[in-house]
């Protein structure tokens, strides 16, 4: 009894010293947020632009000729891309979801509206396109050739698998190479922006390869011939960033732009 006596007055004062001393951390941090804020005179826009980065195309717009012309890669990325960039910033401005990563939005994409969820595909899913071709010639790492063995039986039926994913899929849209949990691969269609780490998706996964099946992405050049399109395509992948891709993937990492 004599201890507990002891021990109580002392609590009380060790928990009134903390007190004050946490109140003023926690005021000096706000305030040292607040005063760079200003410091910089960011006003949301920028803020928003900032984070999310609109990044150049990694090559020319005429480097995947004659797959992909210069013109439809102008129109696409100038245009279209940019053009869900900007819908998206307006989209998330002031509300919830501003500040988030890509992956985290799309993890609670039901919660947000139509056009959050339509315009960050959209600026999502145009950048892991843009950056998984090249005009390089590039080969994909002995460890993804396993993985694709193992869930496809062969690379070229991996191919053929996601050839029809695009070929088939019904209106706009885009194929995908996918890891699921457990590590294991999967082929799969999204409709309009969707994508595989949006949580409105029959199938989740990490993606680590994709194809816009939107006409915009080539009737230009191609018309009604998607089919042609789609064979076109696996001259111009980039297996070295599909295959680093798929090295986070297995690590739990979401490729961001
Ligand atoms: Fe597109």
């Amino acid at each position: 009894m004599k201890k507990l006596i002891l021990i109580v007055p002392i609590l009380i004062a060790v928990l009134l010293a903390c007190q004050p001393a946490n109140e003023k951390k926690n005021a000096d941090i706000s305030n040292q947020e607040v005063s760079e804020s200003q410091d910089m005179n960011l006003t949301a826009n920028d803020l928003d632009e900032a984070m999310y980065a609109f990044n150049d195309l990694p090559y020319k717009a005429d480097a995947l000729e004659p797959f992909i012309d210069a013109k439809i890669m102008q129109l696409h990325y100038d245009k279209h891309h940019k053009g869900y960039y900007k819908k998206f910033l307006a989209a998330i401005d002031g509300t919830s979801a501003n500040g988030l990563s890509p992956e985290q939005i799309f993890a609670n994409v039901s919660n947000y509206s139509a056009a959050t969820r339509n315009n960050a595909g959209g600026y999502y899913n145009h950048w892991m396109f843009w950056t998984n071709l090249t005009p390089e010639s590039t080969e994909m790492t002995d460890k993804l050739k396993a993985a694709l063995l193992e869930d496809f039986g062969s690379v070229d039926n991996f191919k053929q698998s996601f050839s029809t994913a695009a070929k088939s899929h019904f209106g706009s849209g885009w194929a995908w190479l996918i890891v699921l949990p457990g590590n294991h691969l999967a082929v799969v269609s999204t409709p309009n922006q969707d994508n595989p780490l949006m949580n409105v998706v029959p199938e989740q996964g990490i993606p680590i390869l994709t194809i816009d099946v939107w006409e915009h992405a080539y009737y230009l050049q191609y018309e009604n011939r998607r089919a042609e399109y789609v064979d076109n395509f696996w001259k111009i992948v980039d297996w070295s960033a599909v295959s680093e891709r798929y090295e986070m993937a297995l690590d739990g990492y979401v490729y961001n732009p």
